[in-house]
């Protein structure tokens, strides 16, 4: 696979992650509000964000994952990471994101996803691309819906999360209808 660039949206830098990455992913993934949203342990162990960072590389070489970390622009610092889970028999990504609670609500995640959702099409050939999110965070349903994804249903019960079973909702996109959908987003790749 070709080596993963560097997408520039209006405030952001998504590019890939670095070993380097390991202390941030270590704190923000802790937080609790992160954690609880997700399938991510808590607390997050030591070693953990090394073994993950490195498992990135290995699946963006075998061509079965692409994940950025989402950096604000100018700065650079670390604020989250959008990751798309490929199966490339079916051309289907599925889609994961996280950001720091400390940058919620100002449309970051909404436009770090938009422009994976169109690396995901327009660099990588995806035929579909989904997503579930836990039916008690709707925050992430709404980034969805505001990145031109449809609401495909709800699966109950589908996730044991700390020992309670999560309904989550199911959301996807496919190539054609996405560019009818939405405006072609502004990212620069190099
Ligand atoms: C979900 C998450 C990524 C959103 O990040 P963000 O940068 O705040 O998202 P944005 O600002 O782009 O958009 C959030 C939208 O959700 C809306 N929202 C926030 N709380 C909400 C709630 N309780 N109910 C409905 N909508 C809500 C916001 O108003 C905004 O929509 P708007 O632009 O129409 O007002 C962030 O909360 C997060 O990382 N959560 C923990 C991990 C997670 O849930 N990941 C997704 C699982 S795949």
């Amino acid at each position: 696979m070709e080596r993963q660039p560097v997408l520039a949206t209006g405030r952001l830098l998504l590019r890939p992650f670095d070993l380097a990455d390991a202390p941030a992913v270590q704190r923000l993934c802790g937080d609790y509000a992160v954690a609880s949203a997700t399938l991510l342990p808590y607390p997050y162990p030591d070693g953990l964000a090394e073994v993950w960072i490195a498992s990135l590389r290995e699946g963006s070489e075998r061509g079965d994952a692409a994940a950025f970390a989402v950096t604000l622009a100018g700065e650079g610092s670390l604020i989250g990471g959008v990751r798309l889970r490929i199966d490339l028999e079916h051309a289907r990504g599925e889609l994961g994101f996280w950001v720091a609670p400390s940058c919620w609500g100002r449309g970051y995640a909404t436009e770090a996803v938009r422009a994976v959702i169109g690396y995901g099409f327009c660099v990588l050939g995806l035929h579909r691309i989904h997503a579930v999110h836990f039916s008690r965070n709707p925050a992430s349903g709404r980034v969805m819906e505001k990145c031109g994804m449809l609401y495909e249903g709800r699966s109950r019960g589908h996730f044991r999360k700390w020992g309670v079973y999560e309904d989550v909702d199911l959301w996807g996109v496919l190539r054609d209808e996405w560019r009818e959908r939405s405006p072609v987003p502004a990212i620069r790749a190099n």
